[in-house]
């Protein structure tokens, strides 16, 4: 089949996440202007450059209660945030965040998670988690959006600093097999890392 995404596909669900796959899933910690610490899982997220290391989060929609989605309105106005790696074993913890909480309730408790400080930026991290990216608002670009009553944000992020648990790094390396990260197929489908092979670039 073909079809123009500016007319309808004619399938029972909109199949354009399902053919980028899998995303990585970014689960953000910002803080509201109110001091709450916020916490939600995005999935057009991705690494831009490495150095400096640049990382982009695309924020579609409102909040249900109105308004901007608190991580975007938060990473605006305090200017920073952190990406949390999501393992499998939290796979239900970071659902649980993707609620539409009302402004300033912090999803991390409702989550029955732990706030461990960051080093260089103000919002903290998820101590559960393996891998913390502390990062500065670089950028935010407008995207267009053909839904009425809705919107499509995207910001840049500059990496000011990482975090990587000693127990998942085997020999210097980080071993993704001791996480299992998490990542977003299309519909309400997931998956995680748990295949790995090894492929070295031809005269390399
Ligand atoms: C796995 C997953 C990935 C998501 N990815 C995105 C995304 O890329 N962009 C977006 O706007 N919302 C995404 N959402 C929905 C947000 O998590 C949801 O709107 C959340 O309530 C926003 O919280 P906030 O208002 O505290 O920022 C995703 C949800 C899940 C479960």
């Amino acid at each position: 089949m073909f079809y123009k995404t500016s007319e309808p596909h004619g399938l029972p669900h909109d199949p354009f996440k399902s053919c980028i796959v899998p995303r990585p899933i970014a689960w953000v910690t910002s803080i509201h202007p109110n001091g709450a610490i916020n916490l939600a899982p995005f999935s057009y997220f991705n690494a831009l450059a490495s150095d400096p290391p640049i990382v982009m989060i695309a924020f579609t929609g409102y909040h249900q209660h109105g308004g901007e989605k608190d991580t975007l309105h938060n990473i605006k106005t305090g200017g920073e945030f952190v990406i949390n790696m999501v393992p499998l074993a939290l796979k239900d913890a970071m659902n649980t965040t993707t609620a539409p909480f009302d402004h300033g309730i912090s999803e991390l408790e409702m989550a029955g998670l732990t706030a461990e400080p960051s080093a260089l930026v103000k919002p903290p991290r998820v101590a559960e988690a393996p891998i913390h990216l502390e990062c500065e608002f670089f950028q935010e670009i407008v995207l267009p959006c053909t839904l009425e009553n809705s919107i499509n944000h995207t910001i840049l992020g500059k990496v000011l600093g990482v975090h990587i648990r000693d127990e998942v790094l085997s020999d210097g390396l980080i071993d993704l097999d001791k996480i299992k990260p998490l990542a977003r197929l299309g519909y309400q489908e997931y998956t995680a890392v748990d295949n790995i092979f090894k492929m070295t670039r031809p005269n390399n």
